[in-house]
């Protein structure tokens, strides 16, 4: 069977058990601010979930695209990718563990034929706290069908010294068996669905010898080590419970939100440890080979590139299907970050000519039976992924010439130049100087920021130098940070790998801060001045020049002024200029601050010609002003001599 007929033979298999097969929502959440992708097959079920009546009855079944940003640096091993398919069974108050359990076992053994000498599960091991116990239904019914085919389950309380002991069922806290789309019960905002869910593991067995990697070594290996003998192919979820101020309460009826990963599943039937090697992937990769003249398994470097080609140029063409498209922001930032590395990684195996359209060809045939807006959007496709990658080609030559250029001379360029004592007597390399080249590669040529990290430290790494990258991170940081050319949340969250889901919200509050700043120049005068800001994605704060208290019918008319240009709906505009055609423009800057030469500038207007802010600023914003929602100053205070302070939120 190939892996297009299991996904098929899924939702054939739940029809014959009464559900309805609906199809995948879009990979942009439709009505959900609360976060940039589809990340789970949940997401768009959580209205139901809460109760809500389904059109199409209680028993749905689907196969949802997943994209999960997280996922983007984990890329390049067996089993993880950015855009899956989540196979998911729905009980809407149905249906619960005894049905779920049972079918889930005929589906794996007897549809797909997976041996179940090689499946293991986990349970929610209770938490008194939360006032759950021990999930020994679970338990008791996965006994009865791993006994329906002669395999006496044993279950254990997971101990990572002992790791398997001999057990087949393993008990888990909430940190591993526990679902809701916040995660663990600590982290559910109010209102949230969640509860115990049991994962299903395949395991390829310790004769590939991957166990080895693991830190644990051989009979201590477990099912959740990260050595890849164990991949976690799909996990049932429990769903009984909503927050409350009270606590977790049940719901009035039990849900099943089965999730499992169709690439994955694809692989434990082929039973190959490699999800990159089923035929889900295996055209493309086959494509790659031809392109490049290389082949997969050449080295464990060529492998990594083409997962992460193969990874992020079909999670870039489903998700220009879905209307996104290549930008410096929240969603378009992602997507122009996959294809930019997917470029990159291109150029490692040798890869020199434009071949992004070549591969979305065979993504679109491969994929277009099951998601008809792939064919449909082909022409867009091509156009949005062909200017993204002439575009990157022309920065990643000029960008990788300087870096030749640089690295060329180490001895002259560098070592004489090392300040940091520490890190010189440790053989690492660091100075301003590469904390410039990094900048320039991400100003003048335009390298996503954690591309350029990536490339300096991968092409030190090939002239054999020790870099620490942790130390490293940590001054680029603190060189932006001197530089302001991104604001403190974005950089943060970018250096932990990419904006968080969260900076939507923050984005939000930032263009917010914008507005607020200009009409305190109104309301107030001009002498006022920004001297702070900081924002987390429940409030902003800004600290400007002001020698008195604020009235409060000075705050209302501030207030007032803010909304008014919300409701404007303006658009949020980015340009890249030198600094002195900033100035003679009129934006707006940090008084202190120390600008490099070029700068990005964003404007709020009205796209007639009137400008309601125009500020020297890193972002990210909002796009539009109308998604901010409503403005509110919660507090007005002093700050220090001839500051105040202002804390706002959005509602
Ligand atoms: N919603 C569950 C998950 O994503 C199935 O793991």
């Amino acid at each position: 069977m190939k892996a297009q007929e299991l996904r098929t033979k899924y939702l054939e298999f739940f029809k014959s058990k009464g559900h309805i097969i609906i199809p995948s929502a879009s990979l942009v959440p439709e009505n959900d601010p609360s976060t940039l992708f589809t990340g789970s097959g949940m997401q768009p079920m959580v209205v139901y979930l809460l109760g809500e009546k389904h059109p199409l009855g209680t028993r749905i079944v689907d196969s949802q695209k997943c994209f999960r940003t997280q996922d983007i640096e984990e890329i390049g091993d067996n089993r993880h990718i950015t855009m899956f398919e989540m196979l998911g069974n729905w009980s809407l108050g149905d249906y619960f563990k005894q049905e779920q359990i049972s079918w889930m076992f005929e589906f794996l053994t007897k549809e797909v034929n997976l041996d179940p000498k090689q499946l293991f599960v986990t349970v929610f091991g209770g938490n008194e706290e939360l006032g759950i116990g021990r999930d020994e239904e679970s338990v008791k019914l996965w006994k009865e069908q791993f006994g329906s085919v002669g395999i006496q389950a044993k279950d254990v309380d997971f101990s990572e010294r002992d790791g398997m002991a001999g057990g087949r069922i393993f008990y888990y806290g909430e940190k591993k068996n526990w679902w809701s789309r916040a995660g663990v019960p600590e982290k559910m905002p109010i209102g949230e669905p969640g509860g115990p869910d049991s994962e299903l593991f395949w395991d390829f067995g310790i004769e590939l010898g991957l166990h080895e990697k693991s830190q644990y070594k051989d009979e201590v290996c477990h099912v959740n080590c990260d050595c890849g003998r164990f991949m976690e192919i799909g996990n049932n979820v429990f769903m009984q419970y909503v927050k409350t101020e009270k606590g977790y309460e049940l719901l009035p009826k039990g849900n099943i939100d089965f999730g499992g990963g169709l690439e994955r599943i694809a692989a434990a039937m082929d039973n190959v440890a490699d999800i990159f090697l089923t035929d889900l992937f295996e055209p493309i990769i086959r494509k790659l080979q031809e392109i490049s003249g290389k082949k997969y398994d050449e080295s464990e470097e060529v492998k990594k590139s083409f997962r992460v080609i193969a990874d992020h140029l079909k999670a870039s063409v489903f998700l220009i299907a879905d209307g996104v498209i290549p930008s410096n922001s929240e969603r378009g930032y992602f997507l122009r970050r996959l294809i930019r590395r997917a470029v990159r990684h291109g150029k490692l195996i040798g890869i020199e000519k434009d071949f992004a359209i070549s591969v979305a060809e065979i993504v679109i045939q491969s994929y277009s039976l099951h998601y008809g807006e792939l064919a449909k959007n082909r022409e867009n496709i091509f156009t949005e992924l062909k200017k993204e990658e002439d575009k990157f080609r022309k920065t990643l030559d000029n960008g990788l010439k300087k870096l030749e250029k640089y690295l060329s001379n180490p001895e002259g360029n560098l070592w004489n130049k090392v300040e940091d004592e520490v890190l010189k007597k440790m053989g690492v390399y660091f100075n301003d100087d590469i904390a410039n080249l990094l900048f320039d590669l991400y100003q003048t040529n335009g390298f996503p920021i954690e591309l350029a990290i990536e490339v300096v430290f991968e092409e030190f790494e090939n002239k054999g130098f020790n870099l620490d990258k942790e130390k490293i991170t940590e001054k680029f940081n603190q060189f932006f940070e001197k530089h302001q050319q991104l604001s403190r949340t974005a950089s943060a969250g970018m250096f932990k790998g990419g904006l968080q889901d969260s900076s939507e919200e923050t984005a939000k509050l930032h263009t917010a801060t914008h507005l607020l700043l200009v009409a305190l120049r109104n309301v107030l005068g001009q002498h006022v001045f920004q001297k702070g800001s900081n924002i987390t994605s429940e409030r902003l704060r800004l600290d400007f020049s002001h020698g008195e208290k604020m009235t409060p019918q000075q705050i209302s008319k501030v207030q007032e002024l803010v909304n008014a240009e919300i409701q404007a709906n303006l658009e949020i505009v980015k340009e890249e200029m030198s600094l002195e055609m900033a100035k003679k423009i009129g934006a707006m800057g940090v008084f202190e601050a120390k600008y490099g030469t070029r700068v990005s500038v964003y404007s709020i207007t009205d796209g007639s010609g009137r400008v309601a802010s125009r500020e020297i600023c890193g972002g990210p914003h909002a796009s539009r002003t109308g998604a901010l929602g409503h403005f509110k100053i919660q507090k007005e205070e002093a700050s220090s001599a001839g500051v105040r302070r202002i804390k706002a939120i959005l509602e």
